[in-house]
């Protein structure tokens, strides 16, 4: 099938959040993962609350905040949850991680590549627009990618189908000519739902979703990609 435009969800996907564990490790050793598990599961689980208790407000959510707080309070969550002393300096070195994360080794490849064969290609993300902007500049993307949606605009976080539906109103062509990218199994899933073409990318070897139907296409690495995207 015919791919036009290449969408990616950013956080795990474009970006690498290793970092955040190991430095969430430096700062309280041996509580890395357990934190940075508590509070990516707590940020989601917030998105979602905030999205599904007003998903019919006239503009959003009425409870929305942006990701970067959710972010925030997801993190003094997973701390309290360990019961791990929370001071000021730790949590804006945490917090500053995400501004400043890596991509993953063969991202930048795949984008150059994805330019060169004329094909649209854009973030869809949870996360704030200053969030992603410092992301996407930080990791050198800011050339390669047409554009950078933020749910924000919004104000309903994924897997809403407002949130998918910004793809459409920033790239007009069919869904099923979309490819979605995904390393979120769940938003894979809700992704194929709304329509789109997806493909998962499980980088850490995960069982899928036992809920259906399956992505499309599902892969280890981002290189996937160029195997169904044909010039
Ligand atoms: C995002 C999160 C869900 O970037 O990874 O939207």
């Amino acid at each position: 099938m015919t791919i036009r435009a290449v969408v990616f969800d950013a956080y795990g996907t474009l970006f690498d959040v290793y970092s955040i564990g190991a430095l969430a490790d430096k700062l309280y050793p041996g509580q890395g993962v357990a934190i940075s598990v508590i509070w990516r599961d707590k940020q989601i689980e917030y998105t979602r609350l905030i999205t599904l208790s007003d998903p019919h407000g006239p503009s959003g959510s009425k409870h929305y905040q942006s990701f970067w707080d959710i972010t925030r309070l997801s993190l003094q969550y997973a701390l309290a949850r360990l019961g791990l002393v929370q001071t000021a300096t730790h949590e804006h070195a945490l917090m500053a991680q995400y501004a400043q994360l890596a991509a993953f080794p063969e991202n930048l490849g795949v984008l150059k590549t994805l330019k060169h064969q004329g094909i649209t290609t854009a973030i869809l993300s949870n996360g704030s627009p200053e969030m992603l902007q410092a992301a996407v500049a930080h990791a050198g993307m800011a050339d390669l990618l047409n554009h950078v949606l933020s749910v924000d605009s919004v104000r309903l976080f994924k897997t809403s189908p407002e949130s998918y539906g910004l793809v459409q109103q920033h790239i007009p062509v069919p869904t099923q000519d979309i490819l979605f990218v995904s390393s979120n199994a769940w938003d894979a899933l809700g992704a194929t739902w709304f329509g789109f073409q997806t493909l998962w990318i499980n980088r850490q070897n995960l069982p899928p979703e036992t809920l259906g139907p399956a992505p499309t296409y599902v892969g280890t690495q981002l290189g996937r990609v160029l195997e169904i995207v044909q010039p």
